[in-house]
């Protein structure tokens, strides 16, 4: 595999500049990125990625001053939100300008964005002139990257450029609000938690219904039952007593606190040795791939405690489960 992985910020921006590909760090986790104003760059994107169309790109800006451009209205809502949580991993959805490619949002008249909180991707945006669009840099449905090695791994010769910009502190993606009018919508859990966000601006509507038809979908694209998938098939449980199946069967297990049965299997990811969610949320895709290169025969995920970033760990975790 041929790949270009360096620190060159100059060399990123022209790239995107040229309407070519830039795998780039960000807080949460890679992106691929291209110019967003560029449907032909954008395009490679979805080729790069065999992302279908009906999914929607997030566009990340660096500066504000871009808003006017993107965004036909941007509520009040919509403005707290930012002053409280960017740059940080919070994807505002709102209705877009002609100027966005409908290829970006996929024909939706709304676009997410965000501003990432992440020095050199900041410096990147800015030295390129333009509000980049990005999905994690990962194949389709697989589970996103937390440093450059894992998008070298996984789509090295498909990007033109890795920036490389070390671990993703975060290590989970943004989440995702829809602003309409004076309701809030919560469409992704993710990096910012929901009792943070609530005790920011107050309640938040947090729709129950998961897609199933991610093309028939329009409130929550994206939001397929099977993505962040390890090629080894993954069960979650929520106590040790669930773990079952063959002795002879090869496990692994990630979970929060050591297995106090250790020796029942073969491989174990300790997401936070002192149990802290925030911590566990940045190691999660990292002891996934750990794990999915073993040639295990399963992968047991124990759920974790659902408050705070438990809720997007826990929705990760079940999404990996899903098989079509
Ligand atoms: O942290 C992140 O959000 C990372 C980094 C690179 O910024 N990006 C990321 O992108 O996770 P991606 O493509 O893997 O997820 C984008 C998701 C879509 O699948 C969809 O659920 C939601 O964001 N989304 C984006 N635009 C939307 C829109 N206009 N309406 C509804 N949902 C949207
Ligand atoms: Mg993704």
């Amino acid at each position: 595999m041929t790949y270009s992985i360096g620190t060159d910020i100059d060399y990123a921006a022209r790239c995107l500049q040229q309407g070519r590909l830039v795998a780039f760090a960000t807080e949460t986790v890679y992106g691929l990125g291209a110019n967003a104003l560029d449907a032909q760059a954008v395009a490679r994107i979805f080729a790069a990625k065999n992302r279908p169309r009906f999914d929607p790109l997030i566009v990340h800006i660096a500066d504000r001053s871009w808003l006017p451009r993107l965004v036909t209205s941007w509520p009040a809502r919509a403005g707290e939100l930012a002053n409280r949580f960017w740059p940080g991993p919070l994807t505002l959805v709102v209705p877009k300008t002609d100027l966005i490619p409908d290829l970006v949002t996929s024909g939706l008249p709304t676009v997410g964005i965000r501003m990432p909180d992440h020095p050199q991707a900041l410096r990147l945006l800015t030295r390129a002139d333009m509000p980049v669009a990005a999905p994690s840099a990962n194949p389709f449905g697989r589970v996103s990257p937390t440093c450059a090695q894992h998008v070298a791994d996984s789509l090295g010769d498909r990007v033109d450029y890795i920036l490389d910009g070390g671990r993703c502190a975060v290590g989970i993606e943004s989440t995702v609000l829809q602003i309409v009018d004076d309701r809030v919508v919560l469409l992704r859990h993710g990096g910012v938690s929901l009792e943070r966000i609530e005790s920011a601006i107050g309640p938040v509507d947090t729709p129950t219904r998961v897609t199933t038809h991610p093309e028939e979908a329009a409130p929550a694209p994206g939001m397929a039952p099977q993505h962040y998938a390890p090629r080894t098939p993954l069960m979650v449980v929520t106590a040790w007593s669930d773990v079952t199946g063959a002795p002879e069967e090869r496990l692994g297990v990630i979970t929060l606190a050591p297995p106090p049965v250790p020796h029942r299997f073969a491989a174990i990811e300790v997401l936070s040795s002192r149990g802290d969610l925030t911590e566990a949320a940045a190691n999660l895709f990292a002891a996934m791939r750990r794990l999915d290169a073993l040639s295990l025969d399963r992968i047991v995920a124990v759920a974790v405690p659902n408050h705070a970033l438990g809720r997007a760990i826990n929705d990760r975790l079940t999404r990996a489960a899903s098989r079509p």
